[in-house]
């Protein structure tokens, strides 16, 4: 069970960029990251709108002279600072990510940053090449994979326990957008813009989710070849796609696809994953993310519960578990867990402890890079009349 006693000695002085007043994302990130005392939040650039921004920032109880109208001058003025931050979070629209990320890397920061990491692989490759040379961390957040049924099915699949891994059958399709609400809504209306979502719509918003999520339960999940179909029904969004099919050859012979979409009408969040082997299924869904649905062939399907003494000892799911079994978990406390390991891997490369940092589990930046890979194939797919194509 979590042990909150194993917290890092003090600390980081993190500082956000984005995520202000009314964002879609901010106080989740903030929640998370001050649960476990790994962060302390002294700073921050929160809006694009500079009043706003400062205004925000001290309501929110940081100090007003650390409230910043832009985030170039909070690095420059943060830098000259003895207790001047050392880790960024950006929880902006798409398309500053890139950009942000490389000042704030350049500026000797760690980085938390949103999905997707940015517009092209080599962009990210790039932010990977500084991060490496600064010997900093960064970390991408996709928030599902601290639940610890995601770990749970992670050790099952890793143990054997389904068999030899057949298909992967992911999925996140919601209904939200199913009629053209971007009018209205300014969070939506970046989304379908080209130049600050970048080229996809679903496939990056919430496709990229559901792949990671594949990734991370299936050891091995490659993709060698892929097809994808992406369609605008709300016909303003063209070239963005509202809803996408992708299917997927993967190294090794399994095969997978994922369904993204905004306009599965009724439909309010619509995230699972089934991974099917030669002996059992496996399937989590993220409105009952407490539970595992597990069904061995010729035998009744079972409902694992979160907390129990029959899952697996995962050090992931188990560390990850808060309030032991007969209570709700969610979202809040699945972010936790990924912001609490970053935490503990930010401590570990300061401390140039390669054993620590091995053996620590959270979305990284090679999880951002195969994110936009993956985008960039869809797309080079899609706009090609739906070819299959070597995944590059
Ligand atoms: N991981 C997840 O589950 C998840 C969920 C939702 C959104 N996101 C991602 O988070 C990011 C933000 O999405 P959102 O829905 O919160 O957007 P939003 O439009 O609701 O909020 C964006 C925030 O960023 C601020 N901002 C914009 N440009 C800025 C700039 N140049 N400098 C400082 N602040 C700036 C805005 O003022 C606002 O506060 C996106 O990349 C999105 O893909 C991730």
């Amino acid at each position: 069970m979590f042990n909150e006693e194993n917290r890092l000695k003090r600390p980081y002085r993190w500082a956000m960029i984005g995520g202000g007043r009314g964002s879609q994302i901010g106080y989740i990130h903030r929640s998370a990251a001050l649960r476990d005392g790994q962060f302390e939040l002294v700073a921050g650039a929160f809006d694009i709108n500079p009043e706003r921004a400062k205004e925000f920032g001290s309501n929110i109880g940081v100090d007003a002279q650390r409230c910043y109208a832009d985030y170039k001058v909070m690095l420059a003025e943060e830098a000259k600072r003895a207790d001047g931050i050392e880790v960024v979070s950006i929880a902006t629209p798409n398309k500053f990510h890139y950009q942000m990320c490389k000042d704030a890397l350049e500026a000797g920061l760690h980085i938390v940053c949103e999905k997707p990491l940015c517009f092209t692989s080599a962009e990210a490759e790039e932010l990977k090449k500084i991060a490496e040379d600064k010997k900093k961390m960064i970390c991408v957040t996709y928030g599902y994979t601290g639940y610890q049924m995601v770990h749970q099915a992670r050790k099952m699949i890793e143990n054997g326990e389904l068999g030899e891994i057949r298909i992967i059958n992911m999925q996140f399709a919601h209904g939200w957008h199913s009629e053209e609400v971007e009018a209205n809504d300014p969070g939506t209306k970046w989304r379908v813009s080209p130049e600050v979502a970048g080229s996809t719509y679903v496939l990056g918003d919430i496709g990229t989710h559901s792949l990671y999520m594949g990734e991370l339960m299936v050891p091995d999940f490659k993709i060698e070849k892929l097809m994808c179909s992406r369609q605008s029904f709300i016909k303003s969004r063209a070239p963005l796609e509202d809803n996408a099919f992708v299917l997927m050859n993967l190294k090794g012979g399994a095969v997978a696809n994922l369904w993204a979409s905004a306009v599965n009408a009724g439909a309010i969040h619509e995230q699972k994953i089934r991974v099917i082997g030669s002996k059992a299924s496996i399937e989590w869904w993220d409105e009952h993310p407490n539970q595992l649905v597990y069904e061995v062939q010729g035998q009744p399907k079972q409902l694992l519960d979160r907390g129990h003494g029959y899952l697996m000892h995962d050090d992931a799911g188990v560390t990850a578990d808060r309030i032991g079994c007969g209570h709700a978990e969610g979202l809040f406390e699945s972010w936790s867990n990924l912001y609490k390991n970053f935490g503990f891997a930010m401590k570990a490369i300061d401390d140039n402890d390669k054993a620590a940092l091995d053996g620590l589990e959270f979305p990284g930046v090679e999880a951002g890079i195969d994110g936009v890979r993956f985008l960039e194939n869809c797309v080079k797919s899609a706009d090609n009349g739906s070819i299959w194509v070597d995944f590059e």
